[in-house]
């Protein structure tokens, strides 16, 4: 009958309905011994794996690519989700979507027009998500929405962990919840700690990237569970 009912849920819409999910960004993890820290991540309740590729040409640092993916793969059932970081990602999506992301997000400022982007992330069975770097005004993305699971904002600027957390982000949240559908998930990356995590879950988002946040901890169970706690507390019930 009605096409939408039928189909499966899609992984995004139910970590949506989970209220607040905690992305470890791989970014600060101990990168001699990345399987160990996939372990204690699984050991720790994590769902999902935030993985930061940068080409040095949109942001300023260098980071990790299409066999680092692979890898991680190869030893976890966890949710990749890779954040393009690249210009010109148009050409890397089959590679990185083949390497095994479960999803990939591109930066509006590496792709003005990312619909056929977001569409091709779909059509390779994968998540697609839409960043915007801190200061990007918002009506950038508004027209491509409909178009991402996963809608990104930058509480910092997009290129090193470790930051501060910029509350400007805040309001870029807020309009993006008030427009997304109900079932997309609003993510933020950057400085996201015990002491940030609350407001951004208040503003709206339920996706917490944790860079710092979950690697400097010497337990990240533990740190997973008070972020997420801390996080759906200040969403006050509300998915
Ligand atoms: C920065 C990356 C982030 C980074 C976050 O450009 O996109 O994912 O790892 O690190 P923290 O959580 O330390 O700010
Ligand atoms: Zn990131």
């Amino acid at each position: 009958m009605n096409e939408t009912t039928t189909k499966p849920e899609s992984w995004t819409a139910a970590l949506a309905r989970d209220g607040a999910t905690i992305a470890p960004s791989l970014l600060a993890a101990d990168f001699a011994n990345l399987e160990r820290e996939v372990r204690r991540l699984e050991a720790g309740g994590a769902k999902v794996l935030h993985v930061d590729v940068m080409d040095g040409r949109l942001v300023p640092n260098i980071s990790v690519g299409v066999p680092v993916v692979a890898s991680l793969r190869k030893v976890t059932d966890l949710k990749l989700d890779v954040h393009l970081m690249i210009v010109e990602p148009e050409k890397y999506l089959e590679a990185f979507r083949n390497a095994g992301a479960d999803s990939l997000s591109i930066h509006i400022e590496a792709a003005p027009n990312p619909t056929p982007l977001l569409r091709r992330v779909r059509e390779l069975g994968a998540a697609p998500g839409l960043v915007l770097d801190l200061g990007t005004p918002v009506e950038r993305v508004l027209p491509f929405v409909d178009e991402a699971d996963i809608l990104l904002t930058m509480s910092v600027q997009a290129g090193f962990g470790g930051q501060k957390f910029c509350p400007q982000a805040l309001d870029v949240v807020r309009k993006l919840r008030s427009v997304a559908r109900p079932d997309a998930l609003i993510e933020i990356d950057g400085g996201i700690d015990p002491t940030t995590i609350a407001a951004a879950a208040e503003a709206g988002a339920n996706l917490f990237v944790a860079g710092t946040g979950v690697f400097k901890a010497d337990d990240y169970g533990e740190r997973l569970a008070l972020l997420k706690r801390l996080a759906l507390e200040a969403r006050g019930g509300n998915s």
